[in-house]
């Protein structure tokens, strides 16, 4: 039965090297590594991490971003793996592909859209909010309707400017005797900032793949070299009053949610696990790679454990700097950079500075994977064959480049940040349990393929990888599983009407 057809891993590599000519490999070592850091370091720790310390792990925030960094690594070492074996663009659905059949490899090609593309459109939002942050400090504000999702009730606090209308809002001003129906209020009609960066990156990204690595570069090395100046200045604003007690004794709210302790801990890992989001997308540009074997895996490898090292010193200056009680923000790091007190205040923005571009990366990268997936997916046949059109002379998918810029930029300039990003997370976690599956199945099916990087402790590290994967998925609200299910029967429906059939047309025409 077709659904079951598994893509042969010789031919998987014949095709990729056939295509020599439509893709430039242009990208080494060091570029595919800035990728990784690109997509990885963003609104996770710019935006998420203060609301994951304030609310559920207290200064143990530290071991959430360890337990996270855990199951990525595992997730890592087998993506590592399959990359250096099955160096093509499609990652994950190639993977698939090869090994649980083409059902599957459909059902996780149209998985990583919400981890790529959604993933661009969730940062756009945080991108949006930390460029009108860094503007309003110049003076340049903007009419609040056309700064956040559609629909989103804003009101004005007179002190801190528009604020979104959030039930957290409303609960703390509630308990300073203010009522949000006394205040101004106005809703928002379209997120114009966030759309406007889907369509900067978009542009860069048609022009060239190597003009996109460049750019990432500078971002990268921006972003990387602020948050080295965060972590070194703040070391010496620490209070080790506010890391002690470290593991914050659990409560249960009125809703039954529980609130630090181990608990809190572990829920605090979901929730930043966003943070580690993206080192995957570099294999999804093997095909761009002078040496894919080897560099895909080393960059994987490497810009995550950058990214970790990173993670945990600025967990631990944050939460040391400000109290995690006062965590609760969506610019935690430019608040510790406040806390710090006038002899830093030359540091404010540039952290805006570094959080802008280390966003702008992100969404750069995503936006860099997601036509690359849509690439391989056509040339199998289970797209159109226009999603794998090249451009003549920049040698990139620019249709389907142009045509991810335009959704990301509808998404991002409509819908919420909190509901994007659990998607994301729910998404990116059931590819990662696929990953750690292929690894194993490949070991026992083909074990005669070379493999230029082999996961260390298979089949403990696959395993491992993928019940915390499994574990972190279920720690996620039902809303987000019910979206996942809506979204992946979507796609079983484009897959009967249109993908099965045109893919095995394409095979018989091969044959
Ligand atoms: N890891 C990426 C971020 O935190 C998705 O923005």
């Amino acid at each position: 039965m077709s659904i079951f057809y598994t893509k042969p891993v010789k031919s998987l590599i014949d095709h990729s090297n056939g295509d020599e000519t439509s893709f430039k490999r242009t990208l080494g070592r060091l570029n595919l590594t800035a990728l990784g850091i690109g997509a990885i370091i963003g609104a996770g720790i710019f935006v998420l991490s203060g609301q994951a310390a304030a609310q559920y792990a207290g200064p143990a925030i530290i071991l959430s971003f360890v337990i996270s960094a855990v199951s990525c690594a595992f997730a890592g070492l087998c993506y590592a793996e399959l990359a250096s074996m099955i160096p093509v663009a499609g990652s994950t659905y190639t993977y698939a592909y090869a090994t649980l059949g083409e059902l599957i490899a459909w059902i996780i090609g149209w998985d990583l859209i919400l981890e790529y593309l959604f993933a661009a459109s969730t940062v756009s939002v945080g991108w949006s909010g930390y460029v009108t942050s860094f503007l309003k400090d110049f003076g340049i504000v903007f009419s609040p309707e056309y700064i956040a999702a559609t629909g989103t009730k804003m009101i004005n606090l007179p002190m801190e400017g528009w604020k979104p209308f959030t039930h957290q809002l409303g609960v703390a001003l509630a308990q300073k005797g203010i009522l949000i129906d006394q205040l101004q209020q106005t809703t928002a009609i379209v997120n114009v900032p966030a759309m406007l960066i889907n369509l900067i990156c978009t542009v860069i990204l048609v022009i060239g793949i190597k003009e996109s690595a460049n750019v990432n570069n500078i971002m990268v090395i921006l972003k990387v070299a602020v948050i080295l100046l965060f972590i070194g200045f703040g070391f010496f604003f620490i209070n080790y009053d506010n890391l002690t007690p470290f593991i914050i004794p659990e409560t249960i709210d009125a809703a039954g949610v529980s609130h630090y302790g181990w608990n809190g801990i572990l829920t605090g890992s979901a929730v930043i696990f966003f943070a580690y989001i993206g080192f995957d997308a570099v294999s999804t540009a093997a095909q761009e790679a002078k040496d894919p074997q080897k560099d895909v895996p080393y960059g994987i490898l490497v810009s995550l454990a950058v990214s970790t090292i990173l993670y945990i010193l600025v967990a631990l200056v944050l939460t040391g700097i400000v109290n995690y009680k006062e965590l609760n923000v969506s610019d935690p790091i430019a608040l510790a950079v406040n806390t710090m007190g006038e002899s830093m205040i030359w540091l404010r923005p540039v952290i805006k500075i570094a959080a802008i571009a280390g966003l702008s990366s992100v969404i750069l990268v995503m936006l860099m994977a997601q036509p690359r997936i849509f690439y391989s997916m056509a040339k199998d046949g289970l797209l159109p064959k226009w999603f794998s059109d090249m451009h003549p002379k920049y040698k990139t998918p620019y249709k389907s480049s142009i045509l991810c810029g335009l959704v990301s930029m509808v998404i991002g300039g409509v819908l919420p940040i909190d509901i994007l990003g659990e998607l994301v997370s729910i998404g990116t976690l059931l590819a990662f349990v696929i990953v750690c599956a292929g690894v194993m199945i490949l070991r026992k099916t083909r074990p005669d393929i070379p493999r230029v990087f082999r996961t260390p402790w298979v089949p403990f590290v696959p395993i491992v990888g993928a019940l915390i994967c499994m574990w972190q998925m279920s720690s996620l609200p039902l809303d987000t599983w019910i979206r996942l299910f809506v979204w992946l029967a979507i796609g079983l429906v484009i897959y009967f009407i249109f993908g099965k059939r045109n893919a095995a047309k394409q095979r018989a025409e091969s044959i």
